[in-house]
């Protein structure tokens, strides 16, 4: 079983994006909302604020009252979108109830939005034209399965989860790379079966769901997954213990697909279209 170090590769995706942008012209710039005060946002938050001095990109975060109301959110969108100095924009998820999270991400410019989540970028992947953005999380399990020369073409892949961050656009990067994909959710049918069956297993559910043996010696399981157990400590979708025997590559929790998210996010801050 080999380990998927997403920590490793994170670290050479980050000096790389370092490298690229003390060559441009032009400092990226990246503003990241955050509405409210939920205690894992801000955390996120802040590992993005840091990462991105790291590898030279300015960023800016907004901090708005968690009783900030839709249109004043939309407004200061709008200013962004319009501020030539500003390159890429997130509003970080969740926001709180009074806001309508499609109506923001359907308001960021398509060419400033970082996350991939606008719908211009979630067509264009679709539809097979180039997003101007990919989404962080997906596009960076694709970068650690070719880090490890994991083909994907051909291989079937079974996604736990559709959330637009993940198992969505997930699928639709998988399908871009000639895999066959399956996505399973809340009333999928005999789940364990379905994961007995993938050559490459990704799990993005948020709580320990991956607790049986792979079907197959050489299969390879992403675990998406992250939050404490009883215990307080980190932990993924997937029962490591358990499962790690059964197959040829794993990704921990923590130390995979956390740090390749912020490296991937940081690879598309320092991209520049306006
Ligand atoms: N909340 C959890 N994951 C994400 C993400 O990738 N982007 C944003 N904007 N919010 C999130």
């Amino acid at each position: 079983m080999v380990l998927l170090d997403g920590k490793a590769l994170s670290l050479k995706i980050l000096n790389n994006v370092k490298e690229k942008v003390s060559k441009l012209d032009r400092i990226p710039h990246l503003v990241v909302i955050l509405v409210g005060d939920d205690s894992a946002s801000k955390i996120y938050v802040n590992n993005k604020k840091k990462a991105a001095e790291k590898v030279g990109i300015k960023s800016t975060v907004i901090e708005l009252p968690s009783d900030t109301n839709e249109n004043d959110l939309l407004d200061k969108i709008q200013e962004l979108n319009n501020n030539d100095d500003v390159t890429g924009i997130l509003v970080q998820l969740p926001l709180p109830e009074q806001i309508d999270k499609n109506k923001i991400i359907t308001a960021i410019s398509p060419k400033k939005d970082v996350d991939g989540f606008s719908p211009e970028n979630v067509g264009r992947l679709a539809t097979g034209l180039e997003p101007y953005f990919y989404p962080a999380t997906p596009q960076g399990i694709i970068m650690l399965l070719d880090e490890y020369g994991i083909k994907i073409e051909g291989k079937d892949a079974v996604i736990l989860g559709r959330s637009n961050i993940v198992g969505k656009p997930m699928a639709q990067m998988l399908l871009k790379r000639n895999a066959t994909v399956t996505i399973c959710h809340s009333y999928t049918k005999e789940i364990e079966d379905k994961i007995k069956t993938a050559d490459i297993l990704i799990s993005a559910v948020g709580k320990k769901i991956v607790r049986c043996k792979m079907g197959y010696k050489n299969s390879v399981v992403i675990d998406v997954g992250i939050h404490r157990d009883s215990n307080g400590k980190l932990t993924g979708d997937v029962d490591f213990d358990y499962v790690s025997p059964s197959c040829g590559f794993i990704s921990p929790v923590p130390g995979g697909v956390g740090p390749m998210t912020i490296a991937s996010l940081m690879f598309n801050a320092s991209k520049v279209y306006n």
